[in-house]
């Protein structure tokens, strides 16, 4: 498609896109007056319209039944985290019955790591990609410690070539060889939070279990952005937060993928807790610990309904809406924002360097050359929410719900602007 920049050019876009109703279902912050353009769907997504009536739903059930909500509460809490199971299966390419809903993101990750990383004398090592988000570097380090381990020996990173701003499957797969039968674990971003890219999730997998390895994902960026076939892939387990494109509020609920190859399982280990107990049973108050057959049996304590209901609400659109039609939009809106950057960078001084590679879900990153943190002031100041990576990084996520191909013509007009009167 021959793309123009042009308002009515993006407004005839809006015109034809399948998903235009959906931005109005949500809630958008204001700036003089006006609803933002907003990127950072990557880091919180916007509150959608109808998550206060799932929230009262709770709070009404609570104020009139108290604890008989448990039970008698239209959705009862005792097993409300299993209504987000079906959903999330489609969203991640699994089995409903391998995922649960709990705690958040990097606390699953610890307790994904007592069971698939058991390291021995011989294999040990975590593979895992240079730079990673933080606190799975924490993560990884304070599980490597906790094993008694040394850190520089144990945690093999994969790096990006000298002057490259992206990971090389190829790279990635020599390394898993490289480090063959020492390989415990290889657990690696499925979207790197920084340069936006997609890692061949399914390539890297195939190689991780060759070489004898459990292989695990964090889908923090990855999930209800792009493709994911969690279960046809072979992935053991995977974990992901549930505030990015998920849009279920800050801070809010982790899910886990847990391949069924391990349920139902008393001989690994896990830690554990009464929820993860059979529901016949749970309630007879039995010292033994009698797993679910399901991912449910790394459930530890019983759920938070509060939390649950605005992931609930999300979930429901993205039932609606369904992974294809969300990824058709993503593909088509980002083309455009990446044309829309081309065009204004040949109007101006300043040079745009697109770093996120062509294998890309709904971010890409941009380095602003001869641009300071001023200019993404400037952009803030005239309602463009993004977010600024040192040194000079912009990413730009328009999410495909929310996000309108008109936004991202006035994106390039402010952006212009910001540029030509720095
Ligand atoms: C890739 C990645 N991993 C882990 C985390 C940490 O998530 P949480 O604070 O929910 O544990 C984040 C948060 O943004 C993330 O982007």
């Amino acid at each position: 498609m021959t793309f123009k920049n042009t308002l009515s050019f993006a407004q005839q876009l809006d015109a034809e896109d399948q998903l235009a109703a959906y931005r109005d279902q949500f809630h958008f912050p204001k700036v003089e007056g006006k609803d933002v353009i907003y990127f950072t769907g990557n880091s919180l997504g916007l509150q959608p319209k109808r998550t206060s009536a799932f929230v009262e739903e709770i709070m009404k059930d609570w104020r009139d039944l108290a604890v008989e909500g448990h039970f008698y509460a239209d959705k009862p809490w005792w097993d409300y985290h299993e209504r987000l199971a079906e959903p999330l299966a489609k969203v991640v390419g699994a089995k409903a019955s391998e995922i649960s809903v709990m705690n958040t993101l990097t606390v699953n990750l610890h307790l994904l790591m007592v069971t698939f990383y058991r390291p021995t004398q011989k294999r040990y090592k975590i593979l895992c990609e240079e730079k990673a988000f933080p606190s799975d570097q924490y993560m990884f380090q304070s599980q490597i410690k906790f094993h008694g381990l040394d850190i520089s020996d144990t945690l093999v990173e994969v790096k990006k070539r000298e002057g490259e701003h992206f990971w090389r499957t190829e790279d990635v797969l020599s390394k898993i060889e490289e480090v063959g039968d020492e390989l415990a674990l290889v657990l690696l971003g499925g979207v790197n939070y920084y340069n936006g890219q997609v890692f061949d999730m399914q390539a890297i997998t195939r190689a991780g279990k060759a070489a004898g390895a459990y292989v695990g994902w964090d889908l923090a960026h990855a999930v209800g952005n792009v493709e994911l076939k969690l279960h046809d892939w072979d992935a053991d387990f995977a974990a992901w937060c549930s505030y990015k494109y998920m849009n279920s509020g800050p801070g809010n609920a982790s899910g886990v993928f847990i391949h069924e190859r391990y349920h139902g399982r008393t001989d690994i280990p896990r830690f554990e807790g009464w929820w993860g107990t059979k529901k016949e049973t749970r309630f007879l108050m039995q010292p033994e610990f009698d797993p679910m057959d399901n991912a449910d049996a790394w459930q530890i304590s019983n759920a938070p309904v509060l939390a649950l209901a605005p992931y609930l609400a999300s979930l429901e659109m993205f039932e609606e809406v369904g992974m294809p039609a969300l990824i058709e939009k993503r593909n088509k809106i980002v083309a455009y924002l990446e044309f829309i950057l081309r065009e204004i960078d040949k109007e101006v001084d300043s040079s745009f360097e697109i770093i996120t590679p062509k294998a890309r879900g709904t971010q890409l990153s941009v380095f602003l050359h001869g641009e300071g943190r001023s200019l993404f002031d400037y952009l803030m100041k005239n309602g463009v929410i993004t977010d600024w990576r040192e040194p000079n990084v912009i990413r730009l996520a328009p999410a495909p719900f929310y996000c309108s191909f008109e936004d991202m013509y006035h994106f390039g007009q402010i952006l212009k602007r910001g540029i030509e009167e720095s």
